[in-house]
């Protein structure tokens, strides 16, 4: 047997969301567990990849097809030089986590948090400090606590609104005080947004309005136009930043798949013209509401989100596996988003980015086995 691998390796093992969705289909369970959505992509993605594969086969630029960038820019309302085109909100994330910290750095960030975050800072060499959010009847930071926890060796802060798994939308009051607190203290911001088109009541403030010098935006066409698997995502950095951001992700994938950039360029515009998003929003908000009203009505605690297709409630005394197993339902124990601080007691995400009757079948099966139970 040859040396073991490189210790590092500790980082590799397999993702909560993975797991569950592996459980899931060994039991024939609902699979409310992993965000990817039950819907397939809409007809003007697939028709636009369809005519693209043959067309836009060769290697892109590193920082993307041109013309994604400037669809991208055109959307989002910055400029294409400050696009760069990464493989899925991933890979953006990786590629900003090589270019702005390293070893002895310390990076910021609220608990609970997206599972990528934490091996990501690991793997540049940084330590990622968390810093919990409170939840009382509803999820707040708690800014204070952030201030108080930074030390000189804090270099960036990491930033997702709308937030999984909480569901939450920052306010504009904190996000201003996110941004003072950033520029005391030198710190980079980066601002993800993957889910910038998925809330239910006001639109989420976009970060880089606020503090333009040190934003760098992450999103995803994956979360957008229910593509997932198609691994296209964006940053959107400080003006003068592409080219190096774009010059360290060379060196992991060079360039994203150039048919699906080329399919997401033509499809962007028609997103927004034909009012996809202000659908998509309808229809999950729909969802929401089926889940929260049968969770409710099942007298679970929900923590309604303001966006993003996450909801958190509380089911004290039940283990996610047992659940899988017995109730036939997949949803995401709330310790898999905690690494320094415990979980809240019985804390479950629950994904609706699935079928209406799958929501409603889910509830039915937990609500019989909460019944036998009793
Ligand atoms: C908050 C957040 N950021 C980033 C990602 C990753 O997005 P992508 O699939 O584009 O890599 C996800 C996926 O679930 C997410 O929830």
């Amino acid at each position: 047997m040859p040396r073991p691998l490189h210790p590092r390796t500790q980082l590799s093992k397999e993702s909560i969301f993975s797991h569950m969705s592996r459980l899931a289909a060994q039991h024939g369970a609902i699979n409310l567990g992993q965000g990817f959505p039950s819907n397939p992509p809409p007809k003007f993605l697939l028709e636009a990849a369809r005519r693209a594969v043959g067309t836009t086969d060769q290697y892109t630029p590193p920082a993307g097809l041109p013309k994604l960038r400037e669809a991208i820019a055109e959307d989002l309302g910055v400029e294409a030089e400050n696009v760069v085109v990464t493989a899925g909100a991933t890979e953006a994330l990786h590629a900003l986590a090589e270019a702005l910290y390293g070893a002895g750095d310390q990076v910021l960030m609220l608990e609970p948090y997206f599972d990528v975050y934490i091996p990501q800072a690991k793997m540049a060499g940084a330590e990622p400090v968390l810093v919990p959010m409170r939840l009382r009847d509803k999820w707040e930071p708690d800014l204070a606590v952030l201030e108080r926890t930074i030390s000189p060796s804090a270099k960036a802060l990491l930033i997702n609104s709308p937030y999984n798994p909480t569901g939450s939308i920052f306010s504009r009051t904190d996000l201003e005080k996110i941004v003072a607190i950033a520029r005391q203290h030198d710190l980079w911001i980066i601002s993800d947004e993957v889910y910038d088109e998925l809330y239910f009541g006001e639109p989420p403030i976009k970060m880089r309005e606020l503090a333009p010098e040190r934003t760098f935006t992450v999103g995803s066409a994956g979360k957008r136009l229910e593509a997932t698997g198609w691994r296209i995502g964006w940053i959107v950095t400080p003006p003068g930043l592409a080219g190096e951001i774009a010059g360290m992700r060379q060196w992991a994938s060079f360039c994203s798949v150039s048919p699906l950039q080329d399919a997401v360029a033509e499809a962007l515009p028609i997103a927004r013209r034909e009012g996809f998003y202000a659908e998509l929003r309808q229809s999950y908000g729909k969802r929401k509401d089926l889940l929260e009203s049968g969770l409710k009505s099942l007298g679970i605690q929900t923590f309604s989100p303001a966006g993003t297709y996450f909801l958190t409630a509380k089911l004290p005394n039940l283990d996610a596996e047992t659940l899988v197993r017995e109730a036939k339902v997949t949803i995401i124990p709330g310790s898999a988003f905690y690494a320094q601080n415990s979980a809240p007691e019985g804390l479950f995400r629950f994904a609706f980015c699935k079928k209406t009757d799958e929501i409603s079948l889910a509830v039915e099966r937990l609500g019989q086995y909460l019944h036998v139970r009793q």
